[in-house]
């Protein structure tokens, strides 16, 4: 019975890893990250390297509207005064003024992150016809593997998927050459299917780190992913030490009710 069991169990694992995926999508590269697992944190040097990653190149398209730059400060990335100078580097649009006028002023801790583009039309000229989706939240929304279990029991895969398009980019096969949309590049990785409307947006040592770290296309990208992770869930270690704490509070709780359940039935035979 119980060999049945987990072979039904088995069977059910692999049907739903295939079903979902678009056609020709390929799964996720399951990089590992520090914060997976029920007592993984985040590498605060790797969220820095990160961060300027996303600065230096991605906030050139995509925007984080999402974050707030003291979200940074709280995470623990950077500190408060650091915070500041960083806001301060960035133009935010505020106003009306007493003449009703939009002014640009230099941005504050309690600011998002400006976005690149006035709005979606002006992002969709400047990137051939395709809009940069906001990544504020896109480890959470773009899963890089598929099925029920296997995401209950590995996580959705969205820090693996941003990994793998940012690291995924392919010469376009010969047999496919003939209908490759102008302006789109090769991508099995990409969830909308294979041509995506990004070049590939990283070049090997174009970020330096303060830390000395390699900078090597697939290390920016892994920094870079691990980033995005963080801004989709800041509190992800208050959750997981919350979780834990439950945990242990059921089991003295458990061990009590046993205690005084055999008390109370100590003298019934
Ligand atoms: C030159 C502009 C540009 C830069 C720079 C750029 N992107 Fe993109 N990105 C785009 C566009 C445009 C799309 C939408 C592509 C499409 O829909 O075909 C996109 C799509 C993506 C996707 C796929 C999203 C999805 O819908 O599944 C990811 C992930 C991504 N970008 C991450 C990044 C990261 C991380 C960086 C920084 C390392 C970056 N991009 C830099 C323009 C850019």
């Amino acid at each position: 019975m119980k060999k049945l069991a987990s072979l039904a169990l088995a069977g059910l694992l692999i049907a739903s890893g295939a079903a979902m995926a678009a056609e020709g999508q390929k799964t996720a590269k399951d990089v590992s990250f520090s914060f997976e697992g029920p007592f993984g944190t985040f590498d605060r040097q790797q969220l820095q390297r990160g961060y300027k990653v996303y600065k230096e190149v991605c906030a050139n398209c995509h925007s984080m509207r999402l974050v707030k730059f003291r979200n940074l400060a709280e995470g623990g990335i950077f500190n408060e005064e650091q915070v500041k100078a960083l806001a301060a580097t960035y133009t935010v649009k505020d106003g009306p003024d007493a003449s009703g006028e939009m002014f640009d002023r230099p941005g504050l801790p309690s600011d998002a992150f400006p976005s690149p583009f006035a709005n979606d039309e002006a992002a969709k000229a400047a990137n051939g016809g395709a809009v940069p989706p906001d990544l504020s939240l896109l480890t959470k929304s773009r899963p890089g593997w598929y099925g029920t279990f296997n995401q209950l029991w590995n996580g959705i895969g969205g820090p693996q998927y941003i990994y793998s398009v940012l690291t995924g980019y392919e010469e376009t096969p010969a047999e496919l050459a003939a209908e490759q949309p102008e302006g789109k590049y090769y991508n099995p990785y990409f969830g909308a299917g294979h041509w995506i409307g990004m070049p590939p947006p990283l070049s090997e040592g174009q970020v330096t780190f303060d830390d000395g770290a390699p900078n090597t296309v697939d290390a920016m990208s892994h920094d870079v992913a691990a980033f995005l992770a963080f801004t989709a869930e800041p509190k992800m270690e208050e959750r997981k030490e919350l979780g834990f704490m439950v945990l242990i509070y059921l089991a003295v709780f458990t061990a009590l009710l046993y205690l005084v359940k055999k008390k109370l039935w100590a003298d019934v035979h």
